[in-house]
């Protein structure tokens, strides 16, 4: 008698980010390559729970590789966080024979798919943030586009930052961390960079930094701010006050976290996608992807999810040294 087929399912969650796509794709052709069934999850965790759920053959990811988003759809789940969403959420991966589980998002998705691993769901876990911020990984889908969108609009605000002459506070996304700050503001060259690992409040500081630069002719003052720190807004008001320089803030949004991924995103997708498949064929249980020293790697979720990573002491000095 012929073997059952194993299947794996598919599902995004937690922030969007471009190259989502390509790690779906990635996963969804590898596994069908090895013989497996695949099975696409709409709306991340939820859409499990709702069992929106649909066979997914090579076709279902063509012309997806060069497009933003997700086309799995994602969301924030709170029933997830919870004893019973998860015992319902393992419930329904058995009922529908998904043996593996593809888990492409952050921390927080990580952590669902850790809890589905302790109830006997074999887990994989892909990393897709702008953030940069999952600790087990030096890369994660989706930061290479968000940065270079970043960096492309602060150019643009620098532009007329400095033909009017002011000074400019813009807030790049990232709630707790603050990687797409520091890459943007060494490559944008800005003036101050404030980190929500390092920030210490002190805006006299911010200001005298400005004052300064005004008498040695620079004739702009880009700050560029985490969304960590926030209240880029009300920063503008107190630091025109105490400068008496014009200044504005703008705050970049959600515009960082769509597009067309970079090339970069793309082929990290593509390979980690196809890592995930070839792992879960291999037999190997709940792990989570992850490139380390120019390598695709793999780690044991639950040690994966206990690491810890700061931002890199040595671009964070070279981020201040490089600004004065
Ligand atoms: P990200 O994956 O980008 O870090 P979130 O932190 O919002 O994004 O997490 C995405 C989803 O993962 C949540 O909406 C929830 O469904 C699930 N999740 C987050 N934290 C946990 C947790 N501690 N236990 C179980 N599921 C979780
Ligand atoms: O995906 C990461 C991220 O973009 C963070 O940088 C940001 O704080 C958060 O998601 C915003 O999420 P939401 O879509 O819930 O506003």
């Amino acid at each position: 008698m012929a073997e059952k087929k194993k299947t794996i399912g598919i599902l995004t969650s937690g922030g969007d980010a471009p190259g989502m796509n390509a790690a779906i794709r990635g996963v969804c052709r590898k596994a069908l390559l090895n013989g497996w069934r695949v099975v696409g999850i709409q709306r991340g965790y939820s859409g499990l729970l709702n069992e929106e759920m649909f066979e997914m053959d090579k076709h279902s990811v063509s012309d997806i590789i060069e497009r933003g988003g997700t086309i799995l759809g994602t969301a924030r789940c709170p029933e997830m966080r919870t004893e019973e969403g998860q015992k319902q959420a393992a419930d329904i991966c058995n009922a529908h024979g998904i043996d593996t589980l593809c888990v492409i998002g952050g921390d927080g998705s990580y952590r669902g798919a850790l809890a589905l691993s302790r109830r006997g769901i074999n887990a994989i876990g892909l990393p897709g943030t702008i953030d940069l911020d999952i600790a087990c990984t030096d890369y994660t889908i989706g930061f290479d586009t968000a940065i270079n969108t970043a960096m492309e609009a602060i150019d643009k605000v620098r532009d007329t930052s400095s033909s009017h002459e002011r000074c400019s506070i813009i807030e790049v996304m990232g709630r707790n961390a603050g990687y797409i700050a520091l890459w943007c503001g060494i490559a944008n060259g800005a003036e101050d960079i404030l980190l929500p690992e390092k920030y210490d409040y002190d805006e006299q500081r911010i200001v005298d930094n400005i004052i300064n630069n005004r008498k040695h002719g620079k004739r702009h003052h880009i700050i560029i701010n985490a969304e960590g720190i926030g209240h880029s807004t009300s920063m503008a008001r107190r630091i025109e006050a105490a400068t008496g320089i014009e200044t504005r803030a703008t705050i970049l949004g959600y515009m960082q976290r769509g597009g067309s991924p970079t090339c970069k995103d793309r082929f990290y997708g593509s390979v980690m996608g196809a890592y995930a498949a070839d792992i879960a064929a291999a037999g190997k249980k709940n792990r989570v992807i992850a490139f380390k020293h120019g390598e695709v790697v793999d780690f044991d979720i639950e040690e994966a999810l206990a690491m810890t990573k700061s931002i890199p002491e040595y671009q964070y000095q070279i981020s201040i040294a490089l600004s004065r």
